[in-house]
């Protein structure tokens, strides 16, 4: 089957239904989306978005503290954007109907790591799920707007579908749209789209321990890899300090607005530790928070360290953290009472498709924004609750831009159906899913918080067996769902692993032990 459309929008996260509503203006849009359409990183934001909207607070500080985040690595002109445009942008949010938390009639500002103000707009810490409401509600109201719930994007189509040999180093690549598969008929469809924008977010499922939930695969960057775009600064994933160490709780967050509400890391000695590693104490970044927690669990040779607000007002714990204290009480914890068991998690990933202020890849009419680009924000290490702010910045920079280019192109009809001829339907899941295990595992013990060369070479071997049996199986076998995914999260974990080798220092998020310090020699982008 094949679909036309102006706009081809992978992904209903902030970035993708930003993107879309703006572009709705000047066409027809189809979003396509692997699950419900609610169901993204998106929609499980705690903690807020960072923006400057309190008059003691200034556009300097926020860049600043963004800048100083970044270790040297964020793209100035892009932090000048996102933080300028914050004020707009929740601006837009309250305009369709968030219900951010307000405090005697403003809006409430929650703090957070390496912020030196409080400025972090939020819906209590269900922030994410307030934000996709409203977004979805905006976006039924637009009849132009076509949304393709259960439909997996497999690949970008490019000239080489039209047999043409692509390479990286071409400038006249073009995207025409994606080949989606229908996950309930079991079909593999033809978008064709004049304009295509991935949105399809992070790569966290690629680590045993993540925050993120299941659908964030990294589908979107192994995708424009293999149609050869330019993929940046993978060595850096963010860990978020404190994921909740509990084995039936799935890695579930603990927002970072529970330190900026007063939250104290303690040892298993009771030993609030965190002024030894950081004059910010609890505050620091978070490159520093997980790396103090890592070491302290190490030296212990505990699973776990503790978040405390048992000296905090029980009203207030609930009041502020209801969605915290509800799922911490359905495990059986109540955090009003007793200290939480954390560890670090993985949560964010700062690398990913570059592109330019307006949202370009080095793809023609392939844009790209949200957790799957590389815009240049967040540099070396994101600073807590700029990632909403730059999905929705980026998203109304890249439609304008879409909304100029969809003018002077025409849709490619000549594009051919997928062919998976010479493939069968075998269905051996075991394969897939102890593969999927077994790359999660590799990426946790070897290119976690802190990795050294032997260590990232180990998971590079390994993770080449996989890349080749996985590649073998593919080509055997008719596409789903798992079987991609896993691919995805090979291509991923191969970028994250050989972008870890080639940067020689120690810098925000990439921690290697064989080059502990910072050498202002690598003081540039790692590109794939
Ligand atoms: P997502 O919201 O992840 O959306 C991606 C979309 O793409 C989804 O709809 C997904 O189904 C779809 N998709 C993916 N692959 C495919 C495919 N192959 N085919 C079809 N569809 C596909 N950031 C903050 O700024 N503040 C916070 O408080 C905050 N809290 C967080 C808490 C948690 C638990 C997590 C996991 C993240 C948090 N973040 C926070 C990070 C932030 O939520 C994300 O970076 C941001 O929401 C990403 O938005 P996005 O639109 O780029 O991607
Ligand atoms: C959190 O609430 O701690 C998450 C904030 C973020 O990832 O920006």
């Amino acid at each position: 089957m094949k679909h036309s459309f102006d706009f081809l929008v992978l992904g209903s996260g902030a970035a993708g239904l930003s993107y879309a509503l703006q572009v709705s203006e000047f066409g027809s849009v189809a979003i396509i989306t692997k699950k419900q359409k609610a169901e993204s990183n998106t929609n499980y934001a705690q903690g807020g978005i960072a923006a400057v909207v309190d008059q003691y607070d200034s556009f300097e500080k926020h860049i600043e503290d963004t800048l100083d985040a970044g270790a040297g690595l964020c793209k100035l002109d892009s932090v000048e954007l996102i933080v300028k445009e914050g004020p707009v942008a929740v601006g837009k949010l309250l305009e369709f109907g968030a219900r951010f938390t307000k405090d005697d009639g403003e809006l409430h500002l929650g703090k957070e790591g390496g912020h030196s103000h409080n400025r972090i707009v939020h819906a209590a810490d269900m922030t994410g799920k307030e934000i996709e409401r409203v977004l979805l509600k905006e976006i039924a109201k637009r009849p132009n707007i076509h949304i393709y719930e259960h439909h997996y994007a497999l690949e970008l189509i490019t000239q080489h579908h039209l047999g043409k040999r692509v390479t990286r180093y071409d400038n006249d690549t073009q995207c025409f749209g994606a080949y989606v598969l229908n996950t309930k008929s079991n079909q593999v469809e033809t978008f064709l789209a004049k304009v295509t924008l991935l949105a399809t977010g992070g790569a966290g499922q690629v680590y045993r321990h993540t925050t993120n939930p299941e659908i964030a695969t990294g589908d979107g960057i192994a995708m424009a890899y293999r149609a050869k775009a330019r993929v940046a600064n993978m060595e850096f994933v963010q860990f978020h300090p404190t994921s909740l160490f509990l084995p039936e709780a799935n890695s579930f967050l603990i927002s970072e607005a529970v330190r900026g509400h007063g939250g104290i890391l303690r040892n298993h000695k009771g030993e609030a530790f965190m002024a030894k590693y950081d004059e910010r104490k609890d505050l620091a970044p978070r490159d520093i928070v997980a790396r103090a927690i890592d070491d302290q669990i190490k030296k212990s040779g505990e699973d776990f360290v503790y978040l405390d607000v048992t000296h905090l007002p029980e009203h207030d714990v609930i009041e502020h953290f209801p969605n915290i204290y509800k799922t911490c009480l359905k495990y059986g914890l109540d955090i009003t009472k007793n200290m939480i068991p954390v560890v670090p998690a993985a949560h964010y990933l700062c690398g990913g498709v570059v592109t330019d202020l307006d949202g370009r890849t080095s793809i023609s009419a392939l844009f790209a924004c949200g957790e799957v680009a590389c815009t240049g924000v967040h540099g070396a290490n994101r600073l807590a609750s700029n990632s909403l702010l730059e999905a929705i910045v980026f998203a109304n920079k890249a439609a304008a831009s879409a909304a100029k280019m969809v003018q002077s192109i025409s849709l490619n009809t000549e594009i051919p159906d997928w062919d998976d001829s010479g493939t069968t339907d075998t269905k051996e899941w075991i394969e897939v899913s102890h593969n999927k295990k077994e790359l999660q595992q590799i990426m946790s013990d070897y290119v976690g918080i802190v990795r050294s060369n032997l260590r990232l070479e180990r998971a590079f071997r390994r993770t080449f067996l996989l890349y080749e049996e996985v590649e073998s199986y593919y080509q055997r076998n008719k596409v789903s769902v798992p079987l991609c995914q896993l691919r995805n999260m090979i291509s991923v974990a191969y970028m994250i692993i050989r972008s870890a080798q080639m940067r020689k220092e120690s810098r925000g998020l990439h921690y290697n032990v064989d080059y502990p310090k910072l050498n202002s020699a690598e003081l540039h982008d790692t590109i794939i």
